[in-house]
Formats: C-alpha cells, structure tokens, sequence
C-alpha cells in the first residue's frame, strides 16, 4: 500500500504550472512586462545624453550607487542584473518550448508548404527575438564590458556612445535591432494581456493602442539617440 502511495505522488504545483502551455505563456507573458519596465526606465535614463557629458556620466555613476549607503557600491545593479539574466532565461525557454509544442501538434505542412498568414507574428516573434537576444550580448559586450567598443574608455558612458554612434555600421545595428524590438513590444504586449485574461471587446482596443503606444515610446526614444549623434546635435 505504502508503494502505491509513493508512486501517485504528483509533481509540485509550481513544477505543473510550468509544464502546461498556460504556465509557460504566464512566465512569457510577466517576464516580457519586465522586461518592458526595464526599457522605459533605461530608455528615459539614455535622454540624459541631451544634457551633456557630465549629467549623463554621473547619472551612469549613481546606477552604481542605489542603495548606498545600506547596499554596497554595485550591489543593486548586480541584483538587477540577476533578476533580469533569470527573467531572459526562463522567457526564452518558454518561447522555444512553446515553439516546438505548437510544431510537434501540427507535422503536417499545409499544401502550399508554408502556414497560413495568422502565424506570420508567430515567425516575427521567433525571429525578432533571437535577433534581439544576440543584439543584447553584443550590446553589453559593446557599451558595459567595452570590449567591442574600439574608442571604450571606463566611466565615460557619454564618450561611448558618442563614439559608437560615429561609426555607420554600429548606426545600422542599432536601427535594425531597435526596429525589431518595436515589432515585438507591439505584439508581446497583446500576447501577453491575452494570457493574462485582460481581454473584451472594449479593453480590446484599449490593450492594441497601448501596445503600439508603448512600441513607438521605446523604440523612439531610444532611436533619437543614434539620430542626434548622426545629425551632430550631440558630440
Ligand atoms: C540607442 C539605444 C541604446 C543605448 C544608447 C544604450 C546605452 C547603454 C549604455 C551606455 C549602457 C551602459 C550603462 C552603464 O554602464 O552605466 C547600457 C547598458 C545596458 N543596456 Fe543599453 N542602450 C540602448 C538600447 C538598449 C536596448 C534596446 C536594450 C535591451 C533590449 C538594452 C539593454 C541594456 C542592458 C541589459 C545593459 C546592461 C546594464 C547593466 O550594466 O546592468 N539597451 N546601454
């Protein structure tokens, strides 16, 4: 008897939740609001450059120093820096099971031999994203670590950018990566108010046009960066 207790055991709930389709799209879902929250914030932080090399390097500084004195120097960024490093793992994992749950439930290829037109977000989001992922490591690799920065100099974020945004090429990597990102906020976000059951036919259009809104905010506020340094407005 006490085997047969033993053996119907069920998994944990949070490890049910996880398995299921809904789970996975949850995780997706609240995951990707983070990660919109994180991109105001940094987008409203990046307008700083408009004020000048000493506002925007102190500002970059007192990322250092939230917290201070209870947290030591970095200690907040480095707790950010895991919340968001979890986050990314645990949405792009959800993004690629889902992705093969959905191919595994339909083998067959239609007779045309691609899928029908509703699935062409589907492919935007699976291919925006892996876009957006390696434009990240090549971000940090480029502006925090400074080892794909030919011009990097430690402390001088203003310099950085300024440098960067002089070279044609690292203009067309940021253009084409943020222009992904506008397509997939514009879509997460509806996507993600679906799955958290925030839907009717009024609230509908009230989610499509904050979706969009937010999209263009972003992807905007952080396009005028490249555009000032390219128009000279900043130097
Ligand atoms: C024109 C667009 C952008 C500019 C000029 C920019 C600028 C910067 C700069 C200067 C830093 C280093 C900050 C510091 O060390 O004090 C940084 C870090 C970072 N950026 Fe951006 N960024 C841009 C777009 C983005 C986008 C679109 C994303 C996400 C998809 C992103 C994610 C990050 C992350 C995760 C870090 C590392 C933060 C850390 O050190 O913990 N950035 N960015």
């Amino acid at each position: 008897m006490a085997t047969a207790t033993a053996t119907t055991r069920r998994p944990p709930a949070l490890l049910v939740f996880w398995r299921s389709t809904i789970g996975k799209k949850s995780v997706m879902a609240v995951t990707g609001l983070l990660f919109v929250a994180f991109l105001l914030a940094h987008m409203a932080g990046n307008l700083k450059i408009f004020f000048g090399p000493a506002e925007f390097d102190h500002y970059s500084s007192w990322l250092r120093m939230i917290g201070s004195p209870v947290l030591h120097s970095s200690w907040y960024l480095w707790g950010q820096r895991t919340v968001l490093v979890l986050a990314l793992v645990l949405h792009v994992t959800a993004a690629v099971q889902l992705s093969k749950r959905d191919r595994r439930a339909r083998p067959v290829r239609y007779a045309h031999g691609r899928r029908p037109r509703a699935s062409f977000a589907t492919h935007t989001m699976r291919w925006g994203g892996a876009t957006l992922a390696a434009y990240l490591v090549w971000h940090i690799l480029d502006l925090t670590a400074g080892v794909a920065n030919q011009d990097f100099q430690e402390g001088h974020p203003y310099h950085n950018v300024v440098a960067d945004f002089g070279v044609w090429w690292v203009n067309l990597i940021y253009i084409v990566a943020l222009l992904m990102l506008g397509l997939h906020i514009n879509h997460g976000f509806w996507s993600a108010a679906q799955t958290l059951g925030i839907r009717g036919a009024t609230r509908d259009r009230a989610i499509k046009t904050t979706g969009t809104v937010l999209a263009v905010v972003i992807t905007g506020g952080f396009l005028i960066v490249p555009i000032a340094v390219m128009a000279g407005w900043v130097s």
